[in-house]
């Protein structure tokens, strides 16, 4: 299969070539978590002027597009993903013309753009709801969100938020409105065909600014089972999967029928990624039919343990999953809800393995902010700092997602390490004092740091015809703990995830590997490539 174009080449207004496959199926795509990114103006919050200034470190990184997460208009009760006016720029983070020349400049850059779009709820600033709350039970102001009457004094069921305590907040004249989030993120009524011709339109606003994709903000999330029935148990989080009545509804597949229309109704490949957190691979697979979204990130991959045969077991499952309706995979091993790889699989070493073995798996990768420079969690922020609206919901007894959120370190030996300019106020969340060696700059040319790795592996991806989109091929392996397989043509990788070294499956220098060779032996904990002729001996 020929090679998308990058987009510095692809032509952005020419329809889809029948001759090459979209660029997302082997998209390497970089989360930008804006706040934490890098600050411009240098008031300790991260920006889009920012992200724009930053732009060709990412070109130089090798990624082919950046996902920016939210920075519209919010009173960030939950970090941007409570919006109060979809069609503008937070102040905070810049201006409307502000992402018109980040976008220009990342197309210039050879990036595409993709951004999220948080349909499920808003934010309780948003005029909507504003109206809703001042508008009577049963007005179409409230017909918009979902208002009912509690039962007695207690909620209209049993739903639980996301971040602890109940779904259901109550307001002055008795009705209760539902908000799977936070209470200040009110859950909208996607019956509402008002709800629905609004979202096209936001859609149509961004696409027309030229914006080259979508991350769907809990893509499974937007309608809710007929009658609201109680789901008769606890849930556990943002990553409890298991069904409810309020996720993974057959009725949002309509939405994004809908919507996949409006995509291909503008030139230049447009695209849109699902954050469905659904119970298996075949049911994310629902949300990819040609009909529907391009890609849904694979967390049943980022969940797996670090474990040859947990790690098999999922790459076949979402392989088979995702050829069985024409889409691409994607793998993805952290973003700005979960820990840290380094944190959670226990070691750089394996978080550097990881990275080597998802880059060389076939689809599409998302790799989140810091992750190329091996960041671990902050597990040790003080309370007073924390921000995500899980420690309070959960009654503090959940810390939340800020340890992923702290600020990218680029350059200097003390915090906040070039994330801010010179002489600005303390970032909005502590960086440790120990990131010095951790840094861009601290790393770029050391031909040992992770950044480097990151940087030669996404070089090798791209120009290797065997990776990006296409299959894979299992090789026989020294044990169940190493995984090691073929992509065609000539490219083998191997990942140790056992205890003790085991033979390389091919002779001579990798190409490229996430830690040193012990002679012909792969240690524990280490990935690495190769380049083969047909027969399986290296190309040197
Ligand atoms: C998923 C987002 O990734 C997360 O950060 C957010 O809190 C929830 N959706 C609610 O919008
Ligand atoms: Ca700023």
């Amino acid at each position: 299969m020929e090679r998308s174009l990058s987009p510095a080449t692809a032509d952005h207004g020419s329809a889809t070539s029948p001759t090459r496959s979209p660029w997302w199926r082997s998209a390497v795509v970089y989360q930008v978590y804006p706040r934490s990114f890098a600050d411009a103006n240098g008031d300790g919050i991260g920006d889009l002027p920012g992200v724009r200034a930053r732009l060709p470190y990412l070109r130089d990184l090798g990624v082919d597009a950046i996902w920016l997460s939210p920075f519209y208009t919010s009173p960030m009760a939950d970090g941007g993903y409570d919006v109060a006016d979809y069609r503008d720029v937070d102040p905070m983070f810049g201006t409307l013309d502000d992402f018109d020349a980040l976008l220009r400049d990342a197309h210039a850059c050879g990036l595409r753009v993709i951004i999220d779009l948080v349909p499920n709820h808003t934010s309780s600033a948003h005029p909507w709801f504003v109206e809703a709350l001042a508008a009577p039970p049963g007005s179409p102001q409230r017909s918009r969100y979902v208002f009912r009457p509690g039962v007695g004094d207690a909620p209209p069921n049993d739903w639980e938020s996301v971040f602890g305590g109940p779904a259901w907040t109550r307001v002055a004249d008795g009705e209760w409105y539902l908000h799977l989030f936070d209470s200040a993120q009110p859950d909208l009524d996607w019956s509402n065909r008002e709800v629905r011709e609004e979202f096209a339109a936001i859609l149509r606003f961004w696409l027309d600014r030229g914006v080259d994709g979508f991350r769907i903000d809990v893509a499974h999330g937007m309608v809710k089972a007929d009658g609201l029935p109680d789901v008769g148990r606890r849930r556990d989080g943002l990553l409890d999967t298991a069904a409810t009545p309020y996720f993974d509804q057959d009725g949002v597949h309509e939405i994004y029928r809908e919507w996949r229309k409006i995509l291909d109704g503008y030139p230049g490949e447009r695209m849109a990624v699902a954050e469905a957190w659904v119970s298996t691979p075949a049911r994310a697979a629902r949300y990819v039919r040609p009909d529907e979204l391009h890609q849904a990130f694979n967390f049943d991959y980022l969940t797996a343990p670090w474990d040859g045969p947990a790690q098999r077991r999922v790459i076949d499952e979402v392989i088979a999953a995702m050829s069985a309706v024409g889409a691409a995979p994607t793998w993805v091993l952290g973003n700005h809800d979960t820990v840290r790889p380094t944190t959670r699989y226990g070691s750089v070493a394996r978080a550097r393995a990881a990275a080597l073995l998802m880059l060389a798996l076939p689809g599409s990768a998302y790799i989140y902010q810091g992750e190329e420079l091996g960041l671990p969690e902050v597990t040790d922020l003080p309370d007073d700092v924390l921000q995500d609206p899980v420690w309070e919901r959960s009654g503090r007894t959940q810390r939340g997602r800020d340890g992923c959120r702290v600020p990218v370190p680029w350059a200097g030996h003390t915090p906040p390490y070039g994330f801010s300019p010179d002489g600005a106020p303390a970032p909005w969340l502590p960086c440790p004092d120990t990131w010095g060696p951790l840094t861009a700059a601290a790393q770029a040319g050391d031909p040992e740091s992770t950044l480097e790795l990151y940087r030669t592996a996404l070089r090798i991806r791209r120009a290797h015809p065997a990776l990006g989109d296409g299959d894979l091929r299992w090789l026989p392996a020294p044990s169940p703990d190493v995984l090691v397989f073929a992509r065609d043509p000539g490219f083998v990788c191997a990942v140790n995830m056992g205890a003790a070294p085991v033979p390389a499956p091919v002779p001579g220098a990798p190409l490229c590997a996430s830690g040193p060779l012990d002679g012909t032996l792969l240690p524990p904990d280490t990935a690495a490539w190769w380049s083969t002729d047909a027969a399986g001996q290296p190309l040197g």
